[in-house]
């Protein structure tokens, strides 16, 4: 690549004449809550760094010791300290007079709208938690929360935490069998979730799919349900509960107890190599400390003045970390909405951002991708000078994509940061600074202060600028995964056996650093797919399809996709007798994956195949596949049993 520099101080790509960085303007600097005084800090001491980090949040009790690493891969961060997370995302701005500050400004589908103040939010937390300890929950229980996006949710998640209850939060979009599997996993006791919710418009039901998955769930006594679209539901009397009847009724005062540090918060489940999601374990302390300390620098939050928005869904790490926990211990003013993009049309997200004044927007690239799509006429319809910070998750994003993003939305000034992380860090650890990092389309670029990451090769030597390898992250950081539940061997055999020598965890994706030393993340280097920023395992969807009687085996694989950044590929082979009764089969099949799993995980394509390319040990060779989804002349097959089996399988895929 030539480079020049011009006049504004931004390099150029000769060829492309695109900017290849972009430093932060004089002003944005200058309120920058960031600077780059923050790295040398992090380097100079990294625990007093982080302990500093941790005197953000109100501790009841002071911890003794920073970091505990010796019994890893298992951290104890902040030792001895005691802390309420929900006292801290909520009690402590009522008492330290920020009671009448939105907390949220919620959103619903259909357009009705709620204003939840930090009073209020505590009011209806204290309330839920009376209720949760009527029902007989005790510290350590796990509860199962099935929602979409409503403001009990959150309540929910935060009265939890209230309690030292354990939430496992099941994405509204799965289905009744996953929603089953986690709950028997977690051996949760109680329930939560809604009548049904809003899509597009209509009312779908959602405690239906709960009734199928509790019915002889041994560990569940009761299901509580919010009352949102007002749809008919079945009710199992002395199971089922009203939100309204039993958290309506409860008493709005409510005094936090306080917890250890290392005090289970949440069980999420992720999908890994293997067919099982693995419930990820996060703790208090150090997980509140990265996600308020994170949540302040990278989106330069400043409380009071600024309007937040992120766009995730709660059943995501990123709702997690981003709209409960980090914002709210930062006391921030957010919007929460409830629906689609496009409903009731294109406009929605624009015209929300400029209902609240939206200042900070985080979101992920497919939706920038599809809101590309749709074309750029619709955002300039509005006025969107609100915004000045923009963010972004889930998969490395297109430079064509960014550049559409900070040309259009952010009006050609705003920063953009590429969060890269995952469901296991619990916060981000690689991420430009705003205000101090010029941004790079396409690069996450740098790890945060006091986080160290590298890229490494096969034989654990660490590379340099130019280096093309894997992610490691080579010293414990506060918001760590603490395990996989009930499975520590698991843990330690996922992320710690490939550098056990070294003590490094591995993050399971590729890397770069280019000649200057940015990091850019290169995708998953395991089986597992991203499709829309969602992690699926291939594994996970071929159990689904051979779950169908018709189903012999079957073989999945992400391929490139324009939109999704991979879509997900299928071959399967049929059963003897079975008849190939062509688009009714398919749809049969992609219906069994929605049902085992969830619609997002529904194949793109599903071709069927007289057989599998497989090597000499039986291995499905994944990287053919690949090859044949994305249309690529296939390389090297010499390793094959039977390379006439590709010719089958090309003209399988043509029919
Ligand atoms: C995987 C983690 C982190 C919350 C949402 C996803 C990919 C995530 C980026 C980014 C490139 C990214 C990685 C990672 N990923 N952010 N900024 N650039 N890739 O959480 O479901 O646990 O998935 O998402 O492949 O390993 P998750």
């Amino acid at each position: 690549m030539t480079e020049t520099v011009t006049d504004d101080g931004t390099t150029r790509d000769t060829e492309s004449e695109h900017p290849v960085s972009y430093p932060p303007s004089g002003d944005f600097v200058a309120q920058a809550n960031a600077g780059s005084e923050l790295y040398q800090a992090a380097k100079n001491d990294r625990l007093a760094f982080w302990a500093e980090q941790a005197n953000r949040l109100h501790w009841h009790t002071p911890f003794e010791q920073v970091l505990d690493w010796s019994d890893a891969p298992v951290a104890k961060w902040f030792v001895g300290g005691e802390l309420n997370v929900a006292y801290n995302c909520v009690d402590r701005h009522v008492v330290e007079g920020r009671g009448d500050q939105v907390a949220i400004h919620w959103e619903g589908e259909p357009g009705d709208s709620r204003e939840i103040t930090y009073s209020d939010l505590l009011a209806e937390v204290s309330r839920a938690a009376n209720a949760f300890t009527d029902l007989g929950l005790v510290s350590g229980d796990r509860v199962a929360i099935y929602m979409p996006m409503v403001p009990e949710a959150i309540v929910s998640m935060l009265a939890c935490a209230r309690l030292g209850l354990t939430h496992s939060v099941v994405f509204a979009g799965f289905s009744s069998s996953a929603l089953r599997s986690r709950i028997d996993d977690a051996e949760a006791k109680l329930v939560v979730t809604t009548d049904g919710q809003w899509r597009r418009g209509k009312a779908a039901p959602l405690k239906d799919s709960v009734d199928e998955a509790v019915d002889s769930a041994a560990s569940i006594e009761h299901v509580l349900v919010v009352k949102r679209t007002d749809i008919d539901v079945q009710w199992t009397e002395g199971r089922d509960l009203w939100w309204h009847d039993t958290v309506g009724s409860a008493s709005p005062e409510h005094e936090a107890q306080a917890f250890d540090s290392e005090h289970p918060l949440f069980i999420l489940y992720t999908s890994g190599t293997t067919g099982k999601p693995k419930g990820i374990i996060h703790t208090s302390g150090g997980y509140l400390t990265q996600t308020a300390y994170t949540h302040h620098y990278v989106f330069d939050h400043k409380r009071g003045k600024d309007v937040y928005w992120c766009t995730a869904d709660i059943g995501w790490v990123t709702g997690h970390s981003y709209i409960v926990y980090g914002p709210l211990a930062n006391g921030a003013t957010q919007v929460v909405y409830e629906g689609t993009p496009n409903s009731p049309d294109e406009h929605r997200h624009w015209n929300i951002v400029e209902k609240y004044g939206v200042t900070i927007y985080y979101t992920a690239p497919t939706l920038v991708r599809t809101f590309m799509k749709w074309g750029r006429q619709i955002p300039d319809a509005h006025d969107l000078s609100s915004i000045r910070l923009l963010g972004s998750v889930g998969e490395p994003i297109n430079p064509e994509a960014w550049r559409w993003f900070r040309d259009v939305v952010g009006a050609g000034s705003a920063p953009i940061v590429d969060t890269w992380w995952q469901t296991e860090t619990g916060a981000i650890m690689v991420s430009p600074l705003p205000g101090v990092t010029a941004t790079k389309p396409g690069s996450a670029q740098t790890p945060l202060p006091g986080i160290s990451a590298a890229i490494v090769d096969d034989d654990a030597k660490m590379l340099g600028p130019g280096g093309n390898g894997y992610l490691v992250l080579d010293e414990p950081w506060p918001s760590m995964l603490r395990g996989i539940w009930g499975d520590m061997e698991r843990y330690k055999d996922t992320y710690w056996s490939r550098y056990a020598t070294e003590g490094w965890y591995f993050a399971g994706d590729g890397a770069r650093f280019d000649d200057d030393g940015d990091l850019w993340v290169l995708g998953r280097v395991d089986d597992v797919m991203n499709v829309s920023g969602h992690r699926i395992s291939t594994s996970e969807v071929e159990s689904a399809l051979v779950s169908h009687p018709g189903v012999a085996e079957a073989a999945v694989v992400g391929a490139a996709d324009e939109t999704t950044g991979q879509g997900i590929v299928a071959f399967v082979i049929l059963r003897e007798g079975i008849e190939n009764t062509g688009d009714a089969l398919i749809a049969e099949l992609k219906a069994q994956v929605s049902k085992e799993i969830s619609p997002i995980a529904k194949p793109r394509q599903i071709t069927v195949v007289p057989e599998l390319p497989k090597t000499r040990s039986g291995k499905i060779m994944r990287r053919l596949l690949r090859d044949v989804a994305e249309g690529r002349d296939l390389g090297d097959t010499s390793t094959l049993v039977d390379p006439a089996v590709f010719d089958a399988i090309a003209k399988a895929g043509q029919k």
